[in-house]
């Protein structure tokens, strides 16, 4: 990974250019086939990542509508075209949404991918209904602390999981209690309506079977390796949503929801941010404009 020249991108039809403020990264994302390549499988290296953004609008292509130039946005670019660790992007408008005047750069860039994910993982894939009980793995995670704030504000209860040092900041996101997966047996947790898994493995087998009948595993790691026995198993990639976004920021105007940023990185630090040598607690934020 190396900070370079690239051309300015041009906007295609319905895309907008944005100037990027602040740009998100996904710690796997080097591991994706869409870094590496378009939608018909062709080489596309030298590819630009990250695929959360927060900037300016700066033009629109030919047919464009819904947003104007110079308005603040923020949202989910496309996994196979050039990403948002850049100056500008080429992005189409129904990626974005408007953000607040109230609401940081770096904050918007935070949470497009963990806001959505959690979102529809919680309420388009798995239905969550006040009074359920949600299993929450990875709770202190950039998905799981989203995942743990949505559904209690949902009126469910929510059980955190983590490593023995996210106790606490999974608790602090709003979790009831909190399952060690270092130290606690799963199978102790009893029932539950919901497991949001973000972990796969040996994690999504154990609890696949704590899910009560009618229940439903969503995961976000991967085709579903294990069923519930009376239940839905989902898996799913996160897509862009302009509405969702705007219930998203709103709760973080409001105080309903509070992002996850662990470090904050300039566009000329990046290289180092995003290819950290010790474990790292929450989102790392590139600012790209100061
Ligand atoms: N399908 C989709 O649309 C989608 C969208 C977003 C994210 N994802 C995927 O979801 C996963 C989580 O993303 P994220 O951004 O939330 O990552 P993250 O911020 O690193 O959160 C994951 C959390 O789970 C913990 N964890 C992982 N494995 C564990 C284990 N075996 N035991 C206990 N704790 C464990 C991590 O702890 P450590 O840091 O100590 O490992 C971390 O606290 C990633 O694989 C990501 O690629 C998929």
């Amino acid at each position: 990974m190396t900070l370079t020249e690239r051309p300015e991108p041009s906007a295609a039809i319905n895309d907008v250019i944005v100037e990027i403020h602040a740009s998100g990264f996904v710690p796997t994302e080097m591991e994706w086939p869409s870094t590496w390549t378009d939608r018909a499988g062709r080489d596309k290296t030298p590819s630009i990542p990250g695929h959360e953004l927060a900037g300016v609008v700066t033009a629109l292509g030919y047919g464009t509508t819904g947003l104007s130039v110079g308005q603040r946005v923020f949202g989910l670019a496309d996994w196979h075209r050039d990403g948002t660790l850049a100056e500008y992007v080429a992005i189409e408008a129904r990626n974005l949404a408007a953000l607040p005047g109230d609401v940081a750069f770096t904050v918007g860039a935070s949470l497009p991918i963990s806001g959505l994910t959690a979102w529809q993982g919680l309420f388009q894939h798995g239905r969550l209904q006040a009074g359920q009980t949600v299993l929450a793995h990875g709770a202190a995670g950039a998905v799981g602390t989203m995942v743990t704030q949505l559904a209690r504000e949902t009126g469910a209860y929510v059980i955190g999981t983590g490593r023995a040092a996210d106790r606490e900041k999974a608790l602090d996101f709003g979790a009831h209690e909190f399952v060690d997966l270092e130290n606690d047996a799963l199978k102790d947790v009893g029932g539950v309506d919901l497991v949001f898994d973000v972990i796969g493995g040996d994690v999504q087998k154990q609890s696949a079977a704590l899910i009560r009948a009618g229940g439903t595993l969503v995961s976000v790691v991967g085709p579903v390796e294990a069923r519930p026995t009376d239940g839905l198993a989902v898996d799913f990639v996160v897509e862009a949503d302009r509405a969702a976004l705007g219930e998203i920021v709103q709760r973080v105007r409001d105080g309903r929801l509070r992002t996850n940023i662990g470090d904050v990185a300039s566009l000329d630090d990046a290289v180092g941010a995003l290819n950290p040598t010790t474990r790292r607690s929450g989102k790392t934020i590139i600012r790209v404009r100061p």
